[in-house]
């Protein structure tokens, strides 16, 4: 598939999406959010795509938020529908069981921190600022970032980014729990890329459960969270997977994982 907005690369299972618009920061317009959509598809259907890494293109931006272009134009049942639209491709994306890591290369901000918090791992440049930037325009994040913020970072401190729209920087970010790490800008991409393959290297089965049962059970109360742990630890226990991975560690040897 071609791609307007977005570079699609797969080397060796991992595949790297690109948010492909620097002159204007990256930023989402309805086409590029309907392209990461189709993206997301592409590789959730390709068994040979272990991993995932968002990332934006050039060195200043991750995403800078929604187009204000757009923002600007529209009736509010428009701005509802594109609020529920970017939301269901965002819940898609958090939802993916496979491993999706953001490379956060600079600002993402609105909507591009709405996609990054829908990444299971954040991993941020040393340069990098993030916020939710809404209110200076008059606007709240309708990606679904009063929902995941709070959830990551806890009620106070995501109301007092909410409700401020000020940016922290990427030390800040990492304090609060809202990346998991903060490296060198020149070895950000190569340190997502060996996250990715360490992923990549355990049982998949096994991975895609564990990310249901985190996701799933974050949803519902414990004592449902920890029956469905136990479901799903139970259908792990019948894989080939499991046998080869319990096995191989008896026997010293390095697992060797095929999907089942
Ligand atoms: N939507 C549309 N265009 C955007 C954009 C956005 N969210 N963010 C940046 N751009 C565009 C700018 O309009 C500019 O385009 P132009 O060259 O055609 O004028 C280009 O990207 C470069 O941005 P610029 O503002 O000149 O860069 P800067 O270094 O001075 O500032 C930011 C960088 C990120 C601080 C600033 O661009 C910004 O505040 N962006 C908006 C962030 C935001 O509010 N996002 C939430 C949206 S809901």
């Amino acid at each position: 598939m071609n791609y307007e907005n977005l570079l699609y690369e797969r080397n060796d299972g991992l595949v790297r999406i690109t948010i492909n618009r620097p002159e204007k920061l990256n930023a989402l317009n309805r086409e590029t959010v309907s392209e990461i959509g189709a993206a997301l598809t592409a590789f959730e259907a390709d068994d040979q795509a272990r991993a995932l890494i968002l990332t934006g293109s050039g060195s200043r931006a991750f995403v800078a938020g929604a187009d204000i272009a757009e923002l600007a134009e529209q009736s509010p049942r428009a701005a509802q529908e594109y609020a529920l639209f970017g939301q269901g491709v965002l819940t898609r994306l958090e939802r993916c069981r496979k491993a999706t890591i953001a490379a956060v290369n600079g600002f993402a901000l609105g909507g591009g921190l709405e996609l990054a918090m829908a990444c299971q791992i954040r991993v941020a440049a040393e340069d990098a600022y993030l916020g939710l930037p809404e209110v200076t325009l008059g606007l709240i994040p309708g990606f679904g970032g009063t929902q995941r913020l709070p959830r990551l970072v806890g009620r106070g401190k995501a109301l007092e980014m909410i409700m401020t729209g000020d940016r922290i920087d990427a030390r800040e970010a990492l304090r609060i729990g809202l990346v998991n790490r903060v490296v060198p800008a020149d070895q950000l991409l190569g340190i997502c890329e060996k996250m990715a393959r360490t992923i990549a290297s355990r049982g998949p089965v096994a991975v895609q459960f564990a990310i249901e049962a985190v996701n799933r059970g974050l949803d519902v109360p414990v004592e449902e969270g920890m029956f469905i742990e136990a479901g799903l630890f139970g259908i792990v226990a019948a894989t080939e997977d499991m046998l080869e991975g319990t096995q191989a560690f008896l026997e010293k040897r390095k697992a060797e994982f095929k999907g089942r």
